[in-house]
């Protein structure tokens, strides 16, 4: 039955942790989605860039070529043609005169380099280049679509974000635009004859490494942002798995607590009819051996003493089954305003001889203005009676035993306090000692306390130990007087 319990529990306890672990995975894997959102909408954003980027160039460049390829016509074609005859930039002056004409054209035009290409062979006639002037078959696929009349250009890029890191390859760019060289009619309208085909190189490398920056910080700035969100996230998590421990924790205690008190409420009904049916026959045994003593006096002189032990022990055993009545049965405080002191002084007159009997002084503070207390005289009587028991035990070599009350006005609570020289207890030993049964004595019951401890419950009053191993202990019972 407390097996199925407990697994209703724990499945209870699974089931309202679930939304909890629910929101735990939708937030990872809503970061996870998150930071790849990012990446793709940083490259998204970078290609656009470079795209527009491209564009441009491209634009820019086919309006320097035309430019370029018209200066050249006008500058160099036809005065050489005019003077030469033909054109043969093997010759220096000619060649020389191209290479002013293409430098003033392209001047602060943020072109890298210019090449020429012959339209017969694939052999570059001029450029900007040196070492590139009388290469054969180095205009690919843009230089016959140039030659075929279609203006194209091509990017040759190396290098991405990895690139931005210290120590690696510079990212490089460079657009190269081909466009066909024609003959201009007198009107200054482009004729049909290609001479050649003209390359413009422009480097983008600054542009793309300023793209390529840009996408880097947009993925560093999300990552950052990203990191403190997700540390904070970590953070609330954590929290809340703490509180859910405590609350988890918390629930067992309670159960346990449940468990305990269920427990003892049984025991404490099956000590208490026990007990009642052990209380009568002793009696009656204690009676006959009262009897018995008297009668064995004149029989068999000699041997009262055997008597004697068992009108001691039924003492004895009535004294636990008392102590177990009054544990199980615990009566109602029936309350009426009494001294605290009064109660004191009766158990100590009574207690006098052991005490003696014991070598323990007694030192009393009791003073004379304490307030009366509204409590139930019987049951506070048991509870002092217990402590001083207690106390008296713990000192079989003698010591000091200090019986203290006082009133605190703040509070309205009357204390007494109860201090004895004795072993003392271990703090471990201080937790355990109300619990029912718990006793290190050969002959105890371990309900002392317990019955204490209820009783000063049913007075709504505190009961509070201190106490060193081998200087001693001091139990303080605090009532509200009212
Ligand atoms: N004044 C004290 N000094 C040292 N130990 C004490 C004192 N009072 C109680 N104890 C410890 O608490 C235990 C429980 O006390 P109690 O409930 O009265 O049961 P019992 O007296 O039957 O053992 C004792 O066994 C003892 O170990
Ligand atoms: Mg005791």
């Amino acid at each position: 039955m407390i097996e199925r319990k407990k697994t209703q529990d724990d499945a209870a306890s699974l089931a309202s942790l679930k939304p909890f672990r629910l929101v735990k995975f939708f937030s990872y894997s809503g970061f996870a989605v998150f930071l790849l959102f990012t990446l793709v909408l940083s490259w998204i954003i970078s290609n656009h860039a470079k795209k527009v980027l491209l564009e441009r160039s491209e634009a820019y460049a086919f309006v320097v070529a035309e430019n370029l390829s018209h200066q050249v016509f006008q500058q160099f074609v036809l005065p050489t043609v005019v003077r030469y005859g033909k054109i043969a930039l093997r010759k220096p002056e000619q060649f020389a005169r191209l290479d002013a004409v293409v430098r003033n054209a392209t001047h602060g035009m943020r072109i890298q380099a210019v090449t020429i290409f012959d339209s017969r062979e694939n052999i570059i006639s001029y450029s900007t280049v040196a070492t590139r002037i009388g290469r054969t078959g180095e205009g690919g696929i843009e230089y016959r679509k140039a030659l075929a009349g279609e203006n194209n250009s091509v990017v040759r890029s190396t290098g991405s974000l990895l690139n931005l890191l210290p120590g690696a390859r510079p990212i490089s760019s460079q657009l190269s635009t081909f466009i066909p060289f024609r003959q201009y009619q007198s009107n200054n309208q482009k004729g049909d004859v290609i001479m050649g085909v003209i390359e413009v190189v422009q480097d983008l490398s600054e542009d793309v490494v300023a793209i390529t920056k840009l996408q880097g910080s947009i993925i560093l700035t999300s990552m950052l942002i990203m990191s403190g969100l997700f540390a904070v996230l970590g953070f609330i998590v954590a929290r809340a798995d703490r509180i859910i421990d405590a609350r988890a924790e918390e629930r067992r205690r309670l159960e346990q607590q449940l468990h305990q008190s269920q427990r003892l409420a049984t025991l404490g009904k099956m000590v208490a009819s026990v007990s009642h049916e052990i209380k009568n026959p002793l009696g009656i045994v204690r009676s006959t051996a009262d009897i018995l003593g008297k009668r064995l006096k004149s029989v068999a002189p000699g041997n009262e003493h055997l008597a004697e032990i068992i009108v001691e022990e039924t003492g004895r055993l009535d004294g636990i089954v008392r102590e177990f009545l009054d544990f199980a049965r615990p009566q109602e405080p029936k309350m009426a305003p009494v001294s605290v002191n009064e109660i004191f002084n009766k158990i100590l007159t009574f207690m006098a001889p052991e005490l003696e009997r014991h070598n323990i002084i007694l030192e009393t503070s009791l003073p004379r203005d304490l307030p009366q207390v509204s409590l139930d005289q019987g049951l506070m009587h048991r509870a002092c009676l217990n402590i001083l028991v207690n106390s008296v035990q713990a000192m079989p070599e003698g010591g000091k035993l200090a019986v203290e009350t006082s009133y605190e006005k703040a509070t309205g609570m009357v204390q007494l306090a109860v201090t004895d020289t004795g072993g003392g207890m271990s703090l471990e030993k201080q937790g355990h000692i109300f619990t029912p049964f718990y006793t290190d004595k050969n002959r105890g019951t371990g309900l002392g306390l317990a019955i204490v401890k209820n009783i000063v419950d049913s007075h709504q009053g505190t009961i509070s130990v201190d106490s060193k191993e081998g200087e001693g202990t001091t139990f303080t019972i605090a009532l509200p007087i009212g």
